[in-house]
C-alpha cells in the first residue's frame, strides 16, 4: 500500500519531533518516497540531517531558497499525502487561520493532496477550546486528524496529548492515501478473537484464532470514519488506543452472545469475525480439578450468536459472517450464508489463521470476490464491497 507513494512528512516544534525519525524510517523501509519539511522551531528539537540520512531525499526548512525558488509549490504538487507529525498547537492554529508564513505552512496552504495532522502536545494545550475549535474547523474543511494517545506526557502531566505509536500512524497514512471518511455516521459492530470456555478456574478450551482479521476490520472502519464497537475474546495483539473506549472483552461464547444481542439493534453493519466456541463444558468445576485417571468432559452446544442476529436483522442492517474451513471452502460458506440469513460471508482456509496475510472468498448471493493481501488491505476491500452494497440499497 506504500510502495512508491510520495509522502511529504512535515515536522513541527514539539517534544515528539524525534519520533518523526522513526516514522520516516518505517515509511522509507516500506518502499515510500519520503521528503521532509521542518519548521525552524522543529530544528531546535531534531537535526534535519537525521532525516536526510534516513530518507535519502530532500529535507527543507527555508521558504526563501535561491537553489529551489518555489519549493512550497513543487512539494505541494509532488506529494500523494502530506503528514504533519508531530503537529503543534501552533501549526494547527496557523493553518486554521489561513496563515502561511514559513515553508511548512505555505506548502500546506498550496496542496490539494490529503493532509493528515498528528497532534502531540500538553493535555491542557490539546483541550484548550481554541485548539479544539481549530481542529473542528480543519476537519470540516476535509483535513484528517489522528487523536493523540492518553498517558504520561513529557511535561509530566497525565492525559490526552501523546504522539501515537508509529505503527498506528502508518495505518492512517495507508488509509488516507486511498480513502476518505466514507463511513461517517455508520455504526459498525466487530467481534474478534478466540472464545475461551472454562473447564475449571485454571483451565479452558479455546481455538487458534488470533483476532487479527477482526482487529484489522475495526481499525480500517474507524479510520474511515465509522463509529466502531469492538467485542473481543482472547486476541494476540494490542487493541489500538483509539478503540479502547468503545471495546468490550467477553471471553465466553455466552458473554459474547449477550453483548452482541444487546448492541445489535443500534448497529448498521456487523462483522462477526470472532471464533466463537461451538461447545462449552456442561458443568464447570468450581475448584481446580485434581489429576486422577482419564477424564471425560461433557460438552454442550453454546448459543448460536450469528443465527440469532440473522433472525433479528432488519432490511437496512448488513450482517457479515466468517467461515474458517478446511475443505469445500466456498460450498460450506455459501450454505452458512443462506442458513444464517447473512448478506456476506468471508470464507478462508484455516491454514492462514494467525498470520498477517490472508486470502478470503467474500461471497454474497449475487457476488463473489477473491481478496488477497495483508489483513488491513483485505479489511478495506471488504469495506469497499459493503459500501457498494449500501449505495445500491440507498438507491432503491
Ligand atoms: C521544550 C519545549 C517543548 C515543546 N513541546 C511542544 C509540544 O509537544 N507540542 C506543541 O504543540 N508545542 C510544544 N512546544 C511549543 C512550540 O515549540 C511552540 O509553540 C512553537 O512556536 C511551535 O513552532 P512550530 O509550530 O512552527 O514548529 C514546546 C516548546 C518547548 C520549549
Amino acid at each position: 500500500m506504500l510502495k512508491n507513494k510520495k509522502i511529504l512528512l512535515c515536522v513541527t516544534g514539539g517534544i515528539a519531533a524525534y519520533k518523526a525519525v522513526d516514522l520516516a524510517s518505517r515509511l522509507t523501509k516500506a518502499g515510500a518516497i519520503v521528503k521532509v519539511i521542518l519548521t525552524k522551531n522543529a530544528c531546535e528539537f531534531i537535526n534535519p540531517l537525521t532525516f536526510k540520512a534516513i530518507t535519502h531525499q530532500s529535507v527543507s526548512v527555508e521558504l526563501f531558497n535561491l537553489e529551489v525558488p518555489i519549493e512550497h509549490i513543487s512539494l505541494a504538487d509532488w506529494a500523494d499525502i502530506v503528514v504533519i507529525a508531530p503537529a503543534t498547537a501552533n501549526i494547527i492554529g496557523k493553518v486554521a487561520s489561513g496563515i502561511a508564513d514559513d515553508l511548512l505552512s505555505t506548502t500546506i496552504m498550496a496542496t490539494s493532496s490529503p493532509v493528515l495532522f498528528v497532534p502531540a502536545m500538553n493535555v491542557k494545550m490539546y483541550q484548550n477550546p481554541i485548539t479544539q475549535a481549530n481542529i473542528s474547523k480543519l476537519m470540516d474543511y476535509g483535513y484528517f486528524f489522528m487523536e493523540p494517545e492518553k498517558g504520561l506526557l513529557a511535561c509530566g502531566y497525565e492525559g490526552k496529548g501523546r504522539f501515537p505509536k508509529v505503527e498506528e500512524i502508518v495505518f492512517y497514512i495507508k488509509s488516507y492515501l486511498k480513502y476518505k471518511c466514507d463511513f461517517l455516521n455508520k455504526k459498525i459492530l466487530v467481534t474478534a478473537g478466540a472464545c475461551q470456555e472454562a473447564i475449571d478456574p485454571m483451565r479452558f478450551i479455546t481455538n487458534y484464532s488470533s483476532g487479527k482479521m477482526g482487529l484489522a476490520i475495526a481499525r480500517a472502519a474507524h479510520i474511515r470514519g465509522a463509529k466502531v464497537y469492538l467485542i473481543y475474546a482472547d486476541i494476540d495483539i494490542e487493541i489500538p488506543y483509539y478503540l479502547s473506549d468503545s471495546s468490550k472483552k467477553t471471553l465466553s461464547a455466552e458473554k459474547m452472545y449477550f453483548a452482541v444481542t444487546e448492541a445489535f439493534a443500534n448497529i448498521d453493519i456487523t462483522f462477526m469475525s470472532a471464533a466463537v466456541a461451538d461447545y462449552k463444558v456442561e458443568n464447570i468445576n468450581k475448584e481446580k480439578m485434581k489429576k486422577k485417571g482419564d477424564l471425560t468432559l461433557k460438552l454442550v452446544r453454546t448459543k448460536d450468536i450469528l443465527a440469532e442476529i440473522g433472525k433479528r436483522k432488519s432490511e437496512s442492517q448488513l450482517l457479515i459472517g466468517f467461515a474458517a474451513e478446511s475443505e469445500n471452502i466456498k460450498e460450506n460458506a455459501y450454505k452458512k450464508l443462506v442458513k444464517k440469513n447473512l448478506n456476506f460471508i468471508a470464507a478462508n482456509n484455516i491454514s492462514v489463521s494467525g498470520k498477517d496475510n490472508t486470502k478470503i472468498h467474500f461471497i454474497s448471493k449475487e457476488t463473489e470476490d477473491e481478496l488477497n493481501g495483508d489483513k488491513f488491505e483485505v479489511a478495506n476491500s471488504m469495506l469497499d464491497i459493503v459500501l457498494e452494497k449500501i449505495k445500491k440499497m440507498e438507491q432503491k
